[in-house]
């Protein structure tokens, strides 16, 4: 079943009054936050309503973690090396404390969802003081008083989700820039994935939630919005009021201010005649579509239950390439799945090929606990699947060495998003698609689309400058 959402004022309310009592303590006392943030978009989009609401308490953003006051994971655990990673920061942190037993760490997001993961923590990570889930981060305000109140470690993670709190305050890196949810949670089941277990059954916000957000962001001085799903190609099919995907993207494409619109993630299955058509009449829709295919072999796709075989992907690419002959096309591909052959892993080969990816994000099948694949017959030694990933890598990286400098002497329009990290002389935007791009200019630049010619280019990256 796919769910509508519903929206408790009340409780945001709720939240904004314990956020505003937990201020008058914290607010001028100095006290500072570091947040690090694992996985997905949808992560990062949630460590911004974070850090809204942290600064709000009174918290003052750190560039350090060792010395910061408070501490905060937002986890993944789509695959394995992202939990490691947590664990092995939280053993450091142990000294850390001993030193300065002020410290408040906590942590949150996809892994907290499994029930092993607590545990553990129980049992191994004493000096942790607030846990929370991907359910719940809206109050954590509440929490941090709870915890300062009782001095007591809290754990508190929700099975289900429960109603949606929005209109909390966030903290965006670029004021021009903005992701939106219009859809939580998976009711896809991929073999392979953990998110369906963590993220709960799909849920979509109402059209006019969702158009309202944009509206006021518009007002705000937000160009470029992501709308962020784990599927949003099945948007809407369970809300009271039927909408498509399409449509919705038609309505935001009428609200004034808004110049770029780009989504994630499309299941190819879902991805319809009707969204292909939208995408190609538009003019703010990016030239861009992130469309996983994750293995070019039609017996592994159907172990990972994807509902789609190789030649029908290839189909769906060869609509969209013809409908939008400019679209830069991206795709995830996990290598070494339970019972992959030399075959199919080049049947995998051959689709990247055959597509000519601008980005691919490439993976090493990571077992996960509780889902099907892990205890398929057949899984593959590491060995085995770090040769294939190379192999794959190489490819990949060869291709989007093609696709890059396929842009040199055309003009484009360029974000202008940053000043470069390593050459303050330079800024960085990206293309509408999606392309990075290095320029000479300076901070007055920053929010602005403006035509660039590209002049050169690396794999990952293209040179230009302005007209
Ligand atoms: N192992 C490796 N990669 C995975 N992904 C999801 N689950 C796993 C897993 N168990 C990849 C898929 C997905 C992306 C977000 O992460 O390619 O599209
Ligand atoms: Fe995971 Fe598949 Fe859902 Fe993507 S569509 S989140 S890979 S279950």
């Amino acid at each position: 079943m796919r769910e509508q959402v519903t929206i408790s004022h009340e409780e945001a309310n709720r939240q904004k009054t314990i956020i505003h009592r937990l201020s008058k303590k914290i607010k001028d006392s100095g006290l500072t936050y570091f947040i690090t943030t694992l996985g997905c978009q949808m992560n990062v989009h949630d460590s911004e309503k974070l850090k809204g609401i942290l600064e709000e308490i009174g918290y003052i953003p750190s560039d350090k973690e060792e010395s910061a006051d408070f501490v905060i994971y937002n986890t993944c655990c789509v695959r394995e090396n992202a939990e490691l990673k947590v664990y092995g920061r939280l053993g450091y942190l142990k000294n850390i404390k001993k030193e300065r037993p002020g410290m408040l760490i906590a942590l949150c997001g996809c892994m907290m969802q499994q029930d092993t993961v607590v545990q553990k923590l129980k049992k191994s990570f004493k000096h942790i003081d607030l846990v929370f889930g991907t359910h719940n981060l809206y109050k954590i305000a509440e929490l941090i008083e709870t915890r300062l109140e009782t001095g007591e470690t809290i754990f508190d993670i929700w099975t289900e989700h429960g109603d949606i709190v929005e209109d909390l305050p966030s903290i965006r890196k670029h004021s021009f820039k903005a992701s939106i949810n219009i859809m939580y949670g998976c009711n896809n089941f991929c073999s392979y994935c953990i998110v369906p277990y963590v993220r709960g059954r799909e849920r979509s916000r109402t059209p006019d939630d969702i158009i309202n957000e944009i509206k006021v962001l518009a007002t705000e001085g937000v160009v470029e919005i992501m709308l962020l799903g784990q599927n949003v190609n099945s948007y809407g099919s369970n809300l009271d009021d039927k909408i498509t995907f399409a449509t919705l993207l038609a309505q935001i494409e009428k609200i004034k201010g808004i110049e770029r619109i780009r989504f994630m993630t499309s299941h190819p299955k879902d991805l319809s005649d009707e969204l292909i058509a939208v995408i190609a009449q538009s003019t703010k829709i990016c030239d861009q579509l992130h469309l996983p295919f994750q293995s070019g072999s039609s017996t592994v796709l159907d172990q990972m239950n994807r509902k789609y075989t190789k030649e029908h992907y290839l189909q769906l690419v060869d609509k969209v390439k013809k409908a939008c002959p400019n679209i830069a096309l991206s795709t995830d591909i996990i290598v070494g799945f339970p019972g992959e052959s030399e075959e199919d892993f080049e049947d995998t080969l051959k689709v990247v090929e055959e597509v000519g990816y601008d980005f691919a994000y490439t993976f090493i099948y990571s077992k996960r606990t509780g889902t099907p694949a892990a205890i398929m017959a057949d899984q593959i030694p590491e060995d085995i699947s770090k040769e294939r990933f190379n192999k794959l890598l190489k490819l990949v990286n060869a291709i989007a060495y093609e696709k890059s400098i396929a842009h040199i002497g055309k003009v484009v329009d360029v974000l202008i998003e940053e000043v470069n990290q390593q050459n303050p002389l330079l800024v960085s935007g990206r293309l509408s698609n999606n392309h990075l791009v290095h320029l000479t200019g300076g901070q007055e630049l920053i929010g602005k689309i403006l035509p660039v010619k590209i002049i050169n280019a690396k794999s990952f990256y293209l040179m230009g400058e302005l007209v």
